[in-house]
């Protein structure tokens, strides 16, 4: 039999016997890892080779565990010092203890949220003892530093757990891969095998020299493992804004762009909201402190939003009748939602009057001051849009989310009455998550109120909505806690293994 010599080196320092890793073979045969591996796996394929794949924990000392494993833990050096200071009998003053231990900067602390814990003695008013009967050389936390540096393994789980949540080691898994010659491997030993000229790499000189002509060039293996990079990619959240703009464009839209800061009256207002509405105080909202308010608001919708609040609208008045200061409506905050970027599109301020049909939408961000939860963040994506036309009704609305969300493969929307101040009839829409089977909002929607579209100058109907992008992901990908995707605490391996789909 003939093979690649890379596969004859490998086949001969395998054992039929004994396991041998894939780094051992590399290390016998001087071939480089990946070149031993690319062997052992054609050689599995031949059925000459038997590999054996498990995974295993390789644990490292960080910087700052090297540190220690070198010059003792802080809270050791405590102890050392509260001993020597004499707190074993009586409790010292901790200033004085500190200073005779020689730590400083961030080393105090350490030492301080340690001491207790483990039994080297107690830390209170100020003052600091010093357990007789504990022994730094029994402290396992520093023998397991000494154990690691010398290479030797820490076989208690409490104490690694420990020392990663400290962050003096770092936990790694790999795969490690064994080898076994099969018997087939032996027979074809014992009949011989020969090492094939194979080349694995065309070269100029072999050009120029026509060399290239008879020599055997080494195969391919497209089905070997190869070792895992994690480049750069869009985040999940990206790829579905830009999917949802790619999917509202095919559906008529266009896009809108305003201020993520703006003034209430845009936020809030516009909106018919009244100015004593419990949304509007500053639980919710996130004033902003440079600058206050904003200079600039249309003069004449100024008045007539003004008169909506003040006077109602319509031939009977009808409304709130609720006092209205144009202070505090050109106050700033960050906006809450982005149906503040629709009604400076819908006054014409944006981009001059608009004549229907119409179609507008924006994925950006709003701020609200929730309090975190799984589903809830302290700013997230919404997915804003409107639609300006005569005689619209609820049918369109419905029917609208209906072409929309099945284009993310989401086919049973539900919709619930809902009220807002600034749509008549109002509707929320739910969805139900891939995993845990239960309702989630995903969205608020309705129509506008001739309340709103008056003072707007808007003649005809509108209906308009507020989508979570983060929700549709939910539903989209199956995770559970909007953290997953955001934050110091996301879940990497969710945002790194996610299909990258266009
Ligand atoms: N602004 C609403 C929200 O944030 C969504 C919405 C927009 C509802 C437009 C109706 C009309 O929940």
């Amino acid at each position: 039999m003939k093979l690649p010599e890379s596969q004859v080196a490998v086949l001969d320092a395998a054992s039929a016997t004994e396991e041998r890793t894939i780094a051992d073979l590399a290390g016998k045969t001087g071939l480089k890892p990946e070149t031993a591996t690319g062997a052992v796996f054609e050689l599995e394929d031949a059925g000459l080779l038997s590999v054996d794949e498990r995974t295993e924990e390789s644990v490292s000392l960080t910087e700052e565990g090297e540190e220690y494993a070198e010059d003792g833990l802080p809270e050791v050096a405590l102890y050392e010092a509260a001993i020597e200071a004499g707190a074993v009998d009586d409790p010292v003053q901790m200033g004085q203890a500190i200073g005779a231990s020689g730590l400083g900067g961030p080393k105090v602390n350490i030492a301080l949220s340690n001491y207790a814990r483990k039994g080297y003695g107690t830390i209170d008013s100020g003052e600091i003892t010093a357990n007789q009967d504990a022994d730094p050389d029994e402290d396992a936390e520093s023998n397991a530093l000494s154990a690691l540096t010398a290479g030797e393994p820490v076989d208690d789980p409490d104490v690694l757990d420990q020392l990663e949540s400290r962050g003096l080691v770092a936990r790694a898994e790999s795969t490690v891969r064994s080898v076994t010659l099969t018997d087939d491997g032996v027979t074809a030993m014992m009949e011989g095998i020969e090492a094939a000229e194979t080349v694995g790499q065309l070269t100029p000189e072999m050009l120029t020299t026509g060399e290239w002509r008879d020599v055997e060039f080494a195969e391919y293996n497209v089905d070997a493992d190869a070792e895992r990079i994690d480049g750069g990619k869009v985040h999940i959240l990206r790829q579905t804004a830009n999917r949802v703009k790619d999917v509202l464009v095919g559906m008529g839209f266009e896009e809108m762009d305003g201020p993520h800061a703006d003034a209430d009256f845009w936020i809030n207002d516009c909106l018919f909201m009244p100015q004593d509405h419990p949304a509007r105080t500053h639980w919710d909202r996130f004033a902003l402190s440079n600058p206050t308010e904003i200079g600039d608001l249309p003069e004449d919708l100024v008045e007539r939003v003004h008169s909506a609040h003040r006077d109602g609208v319509g031939e009977h008045g009808e409304g709130y009748h609720s006092p209205w200061d144009e202070d505090f409506a050109r106050a700033i905050a960050l906006r809450g939602h982005t149906t503040s970027l629709s009604m400076r599109y819908l006054s014409g301020y944006a981009q001059g009057e608009l004549e229907p049909p119409q179609r507008f939408f924006s994925v950006e961000k709003v701020y609200r001051n929730d309090t975190l939860d799984p589903t809830h963040l302290l700013e997230f994506f919404q997915i804003e849009g409107w639609v300006m036309a005569e005689d619209l009704s609820v049918r369109d609305l419905m029917g609208t989310f209906e072409e929309f969300y099945a284009q993310f493969g989401i086919t049973d929307i539900q919709f619930k009455p809902h009220y807002n101040p600034y749509t008549e009839p109002s509707f929320e829409l739910f969805g139900n998550h891939p995993e845990t089977g239960e309702l989630i909002e995903i969205g608020n929607s309705g129509m506008f109120r001739p309340e709103v579209l008056e003072p707007l100058g808007v003649e005809c109907d509108v209906m308009a909505w507020g989508l979570a992008l983060e929700r549709l992901l939910m539903l989209m990908y199956g995770f559970e806690d909007i953290r997953d995707v955001h934050g110091t605490l996301c879940d990497l391996e969710l945002l790194r293994d996610v299909e990258v789909i266009h």
